[in-house]
């Protein structure tokens, strides 16, 4: 038995900001920009539009194509860390948002791993019989942790959301995934205060993302090519075998260097950075997403997940389509 991918949907609040725009804003350029990350534009949502509201649409449309009636959805899990409030959870609000009730809804923070993280969970339930149809959503509004005055930061994160929705399957689907973490390097990308480190009602304007990025980039590159060739060694696959490589979209540089190492030819590697920034949890399932919308993957081929983020936190799925 297997967990299959039966629909995905994604959605990008309308509103882009480019990099032109952002010349106007800080100390920076279109060209560091595209050379240095690989991003153009990005989305960022409506003040009123919260991670929820941009989750729910990634669902509905995940819903709308699958063609189940939306009763079968026995399990609702997204991956965020920019949640509308500290509770209820994400997953409860968008659970009422679809109009269902009485089944487990959560959300999970493991940053920009969050979707990857949350396919591991769904797979467990799905195997275990306790889920029948698993709706698994990356949402994020991280314009709403960034300063918008700090060149380092701004010109890279943005808001979206990425939905997929997995049933058992006797042909394979998720044929290997594994996470990871290490709280080590917490202090090279975080957030200085929450709901406990520093009540809400004495925050002030301060409480923006940080993020040492060249120690960041680094790291990422080491981990991401390291779990790569263990997860294809444990399923005796080599990168050959990877039809699609859909890495975290967080700098191009970052992707290029992984697959390189990994002799993944660029033709292989989805890049939607260019268009979405960098939305931390939402990126994969966006991208996975924008990819089948394009007739690049297709039934049968064999994609291979890769989160990175804060935390630091990884983690790898391998899934036929
Ligand atoms: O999603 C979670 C994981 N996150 C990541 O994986 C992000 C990893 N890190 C990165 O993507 C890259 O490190 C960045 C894109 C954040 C930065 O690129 P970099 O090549 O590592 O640049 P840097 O931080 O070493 O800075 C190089 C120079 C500095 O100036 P000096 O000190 O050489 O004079 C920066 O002040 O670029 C300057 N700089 C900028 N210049 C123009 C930094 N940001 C900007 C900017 N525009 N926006």
């Amino acid at each position: 038995m297997f967990s299959k991918i039966i629909a995905t949907g994604s959605y990008l609040p309308s509103n882009i900001l480019t990099n032109q725009d952002l010349e106007k804003k800080v100390d920076t350029t279109d060209e560091w920009i595209r050379s240095r990350t690989g991003i153009e534009r990005r989305s960022i949502a409506d003040p009123q539009q919260t991670t929820s509201d941009l989750g729910y649409e990634a669902a509905k449309k995940a819903i709308d194509r699958s063609g189940i009636d939306k009763h079968e959805i026995d399990l609702i899990i997204v991956g965020t860390c920019t949640p509308d409030v500290p509770t209820p959870n994400v997953g409860a609000i968008i659970q009422e948002k679809i109009g269902l009730k009485d089944f487990p809804a959560f959300s999970i923070e493991a940053a920009c791993s969050g979707f990857v993280y949350a396919m591991n969970l769904a797979n467990k339930f799905i195997l275990s019989g306790d889920s029948k149809c698993a709706l698994v959503i990356g949402a994020e509004t991280l314009s709403r942790i960034t300063d918008w005055e700090d060149r380092n930061t701004c010109v890279l994160f943005a808001d979206g959301a990425g939905a997929a929705i997995l049933k058992p399957s006797e042909d394979p689907g998720i044929i290997y995934s594994k996470l990871g973490a290490n709280g080590a390097y917490s202090d090279l990308l975080y957030v200085p205060y929450g709901t406990s480190k520093r009540p809400l009602k004495e925050q002030r304007n301060d409480n923006f993302l940080q993020m040492k990025g060249n120690e960041v980039f680094k790291v990422a590159v080491k981990t991401l090519e390291s779990i790569a060739k263990d997860s294809l060694k444990e399923v005796n696959m080599t990168s050959e075998d990877i039809d699609w490589f859909i890495p975290h979209q967080a700098n191009i540089r970052i992707i290029q260097a992984v697959s390189k190492r990994l002799n993944i030819p660029e033709k292989k590697v989805i890049i939607s950075l260019t268009d979405h920034g960098n939305t931390s949890a939402a990126s994969i399932p966006l991208a996975l997403d924008q990819s089948i919308r394009e007739g690049k993957i297709k039934t049968g081929d064999t994609v291979l997940l890769q989160s990175f983020g804060a935390g630091f936190t990884w983690g790898t799925v391998i899934i036929k389509i």
